[in-house]
């Protein structure tokens, strides 16, 4: 079994830190806030004075400014940090260079999972940065979830994971919309999930309604069929969609940015392609 130095003890970091040790590995904590190691130093966890101790360290932060002002001035020389904070892809590249200037290597990752999710069946994370570095730590990492290694750019787990929580949070909102004008005629969100749910399953999956394989392969080829359903169409119903909303004295911020998107794309010329045209407009801001 491995020695792994967990940093940052919020809520994901505590659930890396007990995962670790549910796996076995000895497990040091290091936090800004010392006393939020109580509960893992009782269970067993080590507690470092310092947090660049042991050569394999964990980092779970706020973000990527955190682990500047932790580690300050410390040397890394031949330690591997995994950092599992969010940043922005620029972030995670200077801090690779960072890391790399005090004798050590970043690997960069994006945990696709909330605290209780941490080391359970259905989590994963991304990870990039130098390949050998990952392959030696992958085994212990697996702790936590499984793992994708996604390249060596060290910018790319935190495109992958925005890009998972730019749907994660769209299909989100839009479903609080969608239940919120329900609500408004007397459904209750509970009715009306379970047809939010078989959408969501129908997107994934590979019928007719599999738009998330229709429309990678659309986006991929640059072509984008609308012979059955035009962008034109599309729009006009989306522009329904946000009259309903307003007449029902709800919110109307998102979907009317989409329905702007849509009329956009089709004034530009897409009218009579598929919805996947929208990229166009979405590539030229
Ligand atoms: N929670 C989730 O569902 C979830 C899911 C996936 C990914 N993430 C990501 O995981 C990371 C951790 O999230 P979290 O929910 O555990 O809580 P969080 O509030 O994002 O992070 C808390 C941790 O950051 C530390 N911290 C913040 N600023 C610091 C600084 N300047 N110097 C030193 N330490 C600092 C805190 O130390 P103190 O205790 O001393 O304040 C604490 O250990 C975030 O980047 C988040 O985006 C979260």
């Amino acid at each position: 079994m491995s020695e792994v130095t967990m940093i940052g003890l919020g809520p994901m970091g505590t659930a890396m830190a007990e995962a670790f040790m549910a796996a076995g590995h000895d497990v040091t904590v290091w936090n800004r806030t010392t006393s939020k190691a109580d509960k893992l130093v009782a269970k067993g966890a080590a507690l470092a004075a310092e947090p660049a101790t042991g050569e394999l360290l964990v980092i779970s932060q706020l973000d990527y400014q955190a682990m500047y002002d932790s580690l300050g001035e410390a040397r890394l020389d031949g330690k591997t940090l995994v950092n599992l904070s969010s940043g922005t892809p620029a972030e995670l590249r200077e801090a690779a260079a960072w890391v790399a200037g005090r004798g050590g290597t970043l690997v960069t990752a994006g945990i696709m999972v909330p605290p209780p999710g941490v080391g359970q069946p259905g989590a994963y994370t991304f990870y990039s940065g130098p390949k050998d570095a990952f392959d030696r730590h992958a085994g212990t990492l697996e702790a936590l979830s499984a793992v994708t290694y996604v390249g060596a750019d060290p910018g790319l787990a935190m495109l992958y994971y925005q890009a998972q929580l730019l749907i994660f949070w769209s299909a989100l909102t839009s479903f609080m919309h969608a239940a919120a004008l329900l609500r408004r005629a007397g459904v209750p969100p509970t009715a009306f999930a379970p047809f939010a749910k078989g959408l969501h399953g129908e997107l994934a999956g590979e019928g007719p309604m599999g738009f998330l394989t229709i429309l990678a392969g659309e986006l991929e080829s640059g072509v984008y069929p609308g012979d059955e359903n035009s962008l034109r169409m599309q729009a006009v119903g989306m522009g329904h969609v946000v009259e309903t909303l307003r007449d029902a004295g709800l919110e109307t911020t998102v979907p009317e940015a989409l329905h702007r998107l849509f009329a956009r794309a089709d004034a530009e010329g897409h009218g009579d392609e598929g919805i996947a045209a929208v990229v166009e407009s979405i590539e030229k801001p």
